[in-house]
Formats: C-alpha cells, sequence, structure tokens
C-alpha cells in the first residue's frame, strides 16, 4: 500500500550538520521524495502542528523547540515522502520518540538527546499514522509544493489577491 508520510528535519538535525546523514539513512527505504523545502515555522503552525499534544506539560518546550528557538536555527526541513508502507519504513529508521530508548543505530538513538530540561531532542518528525500524515503534509505544504496528487485539490481563481513575486 503507498502511502505518503511528513518528515521534518528539526533545528538540531540542522544545526548539527546531519541532513546529509539524515537524508542518507531515510535513502535505505528507496521511497521517493515528492516534496522539500525550508521553513520558518511560526508559533502558529508549530502549536497546530503539535496540537495533539496541547494538554502536556512539555508542550510549552516542544513548541519553542520545532521553532528553532532553542537551537539559534529558526528552520526546519520539511519533506515528503512516498512510496509502500511509507510510515512504518520512516518510523522504524527513525527510531523510538525518546532517544535514550530508541535503538542504538535508528535515526534518533544515533544522533538525539534528552535536554537538561527534559526534551526529548530527537532530530526528526515522522507522522505516527496515515490520517495524522494527511492532516500534517496539508498543514505543511501546498498543492503546488508537491509534485503529485496525493489528496483532492482544486482551482480557484484569486483576483485581489496579494503575492510577491521577482522585482
Ligand atoms: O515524534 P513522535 O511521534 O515520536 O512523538 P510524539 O509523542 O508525537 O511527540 C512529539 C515530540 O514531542 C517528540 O518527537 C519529542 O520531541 C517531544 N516529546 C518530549 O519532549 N517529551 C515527551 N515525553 C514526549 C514527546
Ligand atoms: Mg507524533
Amino acid at each position: 500500500m503507498n502511502q505518503a508520510v511528513l518528515i521534518l528535519i528539526k533545528p538540531d538535525g540542522l544545526k548539527k550538520s546531519l541532513t546529509g546523514n539524515i537524508l542518507t539513512r531515510l535513502s535505505e527505504t528507496k521511497l521517493e521524495i515528492v516534496a522539500a523545502k525550508i521553513v520558518r515555522v511560526p508559533r502558529k503552525l508549530a502549536e497546530e502542528h503539535y496540537k495533539h499534544l496541547k494538554d502536556k506539560p512539555f508542550f510549552e518546550e516542544i513548541v519553542k523547540y520545532i521553532q528553532g528557538e532553542l537551537h539559534d536555527r529558526k528552520k526546519v526541513l520539511a519533506l515528503v515522502y512516498w512510496g509502500e508502507n511509507a510510515i512504518k519504513k520512516c518510523r522504524e529508521l527513525a527510531g523510538a520518540t525518546n532517544p535514550e530508548e530508541a535503538e542504538a543505530t535508528s535515526i534518533r538513538g544515533s544522533y538525539g538527546r534528552i535536554t537538561t530540561s527534559g526534551v526529548y531532542e530527537n532530530v526528526i518528525h515522522v507522522s505516527s499514522d496515515e490520517s495524522e500524515a494527511k492532516r500534517e503534509i496539508k498543514l505543511w505544504f501546498e498543492p503546488q509544493d508537491i509534485i503529485v496528487e496525493l489528496y483532492p485539490q482544486k482551482e480557484v481563481v484569486c483576483k485581489e489577491c496579494k503575492r510577491t513575486v521577482w522585482a
């Protein structure tokens, strides 16, 4: 069964220059990259991304973390991988949420850490299931950012919209 999955290389992954290593690990899956972009994460996007964790004591910290407030790297690399069992394959490579519990050879086991304030800095986000993947991909990407039509889309005509173009 072909699936799409949202991957984020989190600010700690970028700060530690792990982008190449992580993408190399992910290439083991033989999945296809169908979208990729660098995103400066507004607070609203961070809160929406982690809305299922709103009641957790660490919510405020992970919102700051994904925004790059803890790493002086105010960006993430967002990618969509697509193919057979994409979610399971990527979650297995990523390893457990807690980097101390993640298998040593997994991405999080290799590169993650727990901060003194208790946040799991685990260098990568991977959608947890198909419905979360759909919700997250629609949150992070516009249809035109993705080279395949993952979900139903439509064209709208906007006459009065303001956008920046090359001068
Ligand atoms: O990212 P994953 O789906 O594995 O875990 P999650 O339960 O959706 O949590 C989202 C993120 O919150 C994790 O990746 C961790 O960075 C962070 N977290 C944490 O710092 N402490 C926890 N006890 C649980 C999650
Ligand atoms: Mg999750």
